[in-house]
């Protein structure tokens, strides 16, 4: 099974961004914990800061992965080109935040990801892409 998680803006610096909302860990810790704790499943991490970069990430996975975990960061509340690349593909696309978005500011309770995402799951910290992970494994 291969799934993939594409992180979008500023999820790069995790463990020293507001570490209030989003925790003290940073992303490539918890993913090696993840990838040791999931080692039946060839699962990997693609993070960009630039809205084309995940567009073309999206495109080129999109047709062969079993499974993507995205989280598109700000651009989930921006991004027409993202929603509709999700809509594009055909692996059945998760999309998670590590915050519970619709706890915070208005603007961050729009998603232009979730009308063409499998599911949605956020608000679990970290936990939120194991979460997402499992719901591919136990399919
Ligand atoms: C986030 C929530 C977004 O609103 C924010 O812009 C992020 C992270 C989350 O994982 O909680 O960068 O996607």
């Amino acid at each position: 099974m291969k799934i993939i998680i594409i992180n979008g803006p500023n999820l790069n610096l995790l463990g020293k961004r507001e570490t209030d909302i989003y925790g003290n860990l940073s992303f490539e810790d918890f993913f090696n914990t993840l990838k040791e704790k999931y080692s039946q499943v060839d699962v990997s991490y693609f993070q960009s800061n630039v809205e084309g970069e995940l567009i073309d990430k999206l495109q080129e996975v999109g047709f062969s992965y079993d499974g993507i975990i995205l989280n598109a960061a700000a651009y989930t509340h921006t991004s027409v080109g993202i929603g509709d690349a999700v809509k594009a593909i055909e692996t059945p696309v998760v999309e998670v935040h590590i915050s519970n978005t619709f706890a915070r500011e208005e603007y961050r309770h729009q998603s232009y990801i979730s009308a063409g995402a499998k599911g949605v799951i956020l608000g679990f910290g970290l936990q939120s892409y194991e979460l997402a992970l499992e719901s591919f494994i136990s399919e």
